[in-house]
C-alpha cells in the first residue's frame, strides 16, 4: 500500500509540472557553479555577503575544527553545553540587541521549536500568509488557534484582530520575504503593536547581515523574538533565537527541536563570533548589493517584466508551473542558474523565478542576465 501510494503521488508531481529533481553542483567557486560540467552565473544563492565562499574564512573555519573537534557529540541538555556556545550566544545577544539568544542546529528547527512549543492550545496567533513552511509546521504543532493574514497587509491583519482578539496574541511574520522579496510594513505593524497586546516573532533569516544598521536587520523596534539563520549571509550553518532571557530558559526546558537533538559543533559557534566581525565589517559589501539589487529591479521593470521585491531578492513573476521551468532550463542553456518558486513554495500558478543578488555580482552579470532572460523568453516562444 505505501509503496503505491508513493509511487502513485510521484507520477501525479510530474505530470502536473510540480517534480522536484534539483542539478548536482559539482563545484561552486565564488557567484560560479558548475553542473554537468558547465560554469553558470549563479543567482539562486543566499550567499548575499560572499562569506560562504570567503578562503579566509574557510580557514579560519578548518583552524576551529582542528582546534575544538569534529562534533559537540551530545545534545545541550546532557553534555553539550559548551562554554564557547555560550559565549558565542552572548555575543549574538549583543550584537543584534536583544537580551539573549539560543543557537539551534538549523533554521528549521528553530522555527519548529520556538513556534511550536510557546504557542499552546487557547492561544490566538496571527501569520502572514507568506511565511516561510518551518513557522508554518510550528503552528501546526503548537496546538494554537490560527489565523491568516494577506501577505504584507496590516489593513487584512488589523481586520482580523479585530475580528478574533479578545485578549493578546502572537504574530509570526517574516522581515524580508524569502519568496516574494518585499520587506515587513514595521510601521504599520508597530501601529498594531500599540492598539493590541501582540507578541511578535520575526524571522530575520534573510535580512541579517544585509540589511539594517550593521547588518542588524529590519525589525528590532517591532520584533519581541528575532530569528537568524548561519546559513545565508552569515556563510555557516546552524541557526540562532534572540528573546528575553525567561524565554532562553523556556526554550531549553521545553523546547523538544532543541532538547533532543546534538548540539553544533562548537567549531561552529567559535567560527560564530568571527563572522560578527566579517558582519560588522562588510558595510561596502552592503551597500554594493543594495546598488546592483536596485539596478536589476529597475531594468527588469523597464523590460515589462512583474518583478517584486524592496532588496536583494527579487521575484518575477512568470505564472504557470511549465513555463517557470522552462524559463530556467533556458537561462541554464545560455549560462545562468535562476531558481524557478513553484507550488507549494508559492501559490498554485503564480511562480516565479527567484532571484537572488549577492555583493559578488557585479553590473555586467546584473545586463547580461538581463539579455539571457529575454533571449530565454524570445526561445520559449519560437519553439
Ligand atoms: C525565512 C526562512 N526561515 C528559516 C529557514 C530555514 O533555515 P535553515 O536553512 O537554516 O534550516 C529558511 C531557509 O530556507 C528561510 O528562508
Amino acid at each position: 500500500m505505501f509503496a503505491k501510494r508513493v509511487r502513485s503521488r510521484l507520477k501525479e508531481q510530474q505530470e502536473s509540472g510540480l517534480y522536484r529533481n534539483p542539478p548536482v553542483i559539482e563545484q561552486s567557486s565564488g557567484k560560479y557553479v558548475q553542473i554537468n560540467g558547465n560554469w553558470l552565473i549563479n543567482f539562486a544563492s543566499n550567499d548575499y555577503l560572499g562569506l560562504g565562499s570567503d578562503p579566509e574564512l574557510a580557514e579560519k573555519m578548518a583552524d576551529k575544527f582542528q582546534r575544538y573537534g569534529s562534533s559537540s557529540s551530545s545534545s545541550r541538555l546532557v553534555s553539550g553545553n559548551l562554554e564557547i556556545i555560550k559565549k558565542a550566544e552572548k555575543a549574538f545577544a549583543d550584537y543584534f540587541g536583544y537580551q539573549s539568544a539560543l543557537f539551534y542546529p538549523s533554521g528549521f528547527q528553530c522555527n519548529l521549536g520556538l513556534v511550536g512549543t510557546l504557542f499552546e492550545q487557547g492561544d490566538k496567533v496571527f501569520f502572514d500568509k507568506h511565511i516561510h513552511s518551518s513557522l508554518v509546521k510550528g503552528l501546526q504543532l503548537s496546538g494554537a488557534d490560527y489565523y491568516g493574514y494577506r501577505h504584507n497587509r496590516t489593513s487584512h491583519l488589523q481586520t482580523r484582530l479585530q475580528k478574533h482578539l479578545h485578549e493578546s496574541a502572537g504574530i509570526v511574520t517574516e522581515s524580508l520575504f524569502s519568496m516574494d522579496g518585499d520587506l515587513l510594513d514595521t510601521q504599520g505593524l508597530a501601529e498594531l503593536k500599540q492598539e493590541f497586546d501582540l507578541f511578535t516573532i520575526v524571522d530575520e533569516a534573510h535580512a541579517f547581515g544585509v540589511l539594517g544598521d550593521k547588518g542588524t536587520g529590519i525589525a528590532r523596534p517591532v520584533a519581541d523574538i528575532a530569528v537568524g539563520t548561519f546559513g545565508k549571509a552569515l556563510g555557516l550553518f546552524g541557526a540562532f533565537v534572540l528573546l528575553p532571557k525567561d524565554f532562553r530558559e523556556y526554550l531549553l526546558n521545553f523546547s523538544s527541536p532543541l532538547i533532543y537533538t546534538t548540539s553544533l559543533p562548537p567549531a561552529q559557534a567559535a567560527a560564530a563570533l568571527d563572522i560578527l566581525e566579517f558582519i560588522r565589517g562588510s558595510e561596502q559589501g552592503r551597500e554594493h548589493l543594495l546598488q546592483i539589487s536596485k539596478e536589476m529591479k529597475q531594468k527588469l521593470s523597464a523590460e515589462g517584466f512583474r518583478v517584486g521585491g524592496d532588496a536583494h531578492i527579487l521575484s518575477i513573476l512568470i505564472g504557470p508551473e511549465e513555463t517557470a521551468s522552462r524559463v530556467s532550463r533556458e537561462l541554464f542553456n545560455l549560462g545562468f542558474f535562476a531558481f524557478p518558486a513553484r507550488f507549494p513554495t508559492v501559490p498554485l500558478n503564480r511562480s516565479i523565478l527567484r532571484i537572488s543578488l549577492t555583493s559578488m555580482h557585479d553590473r555586467s552579470d546584473v545586463t547580461n542576465f538581463l539579455h539571457s532572460l529575454k533571449e530565454a523568453y524570445a526561445r520559449i516562444q519560437a519553439a
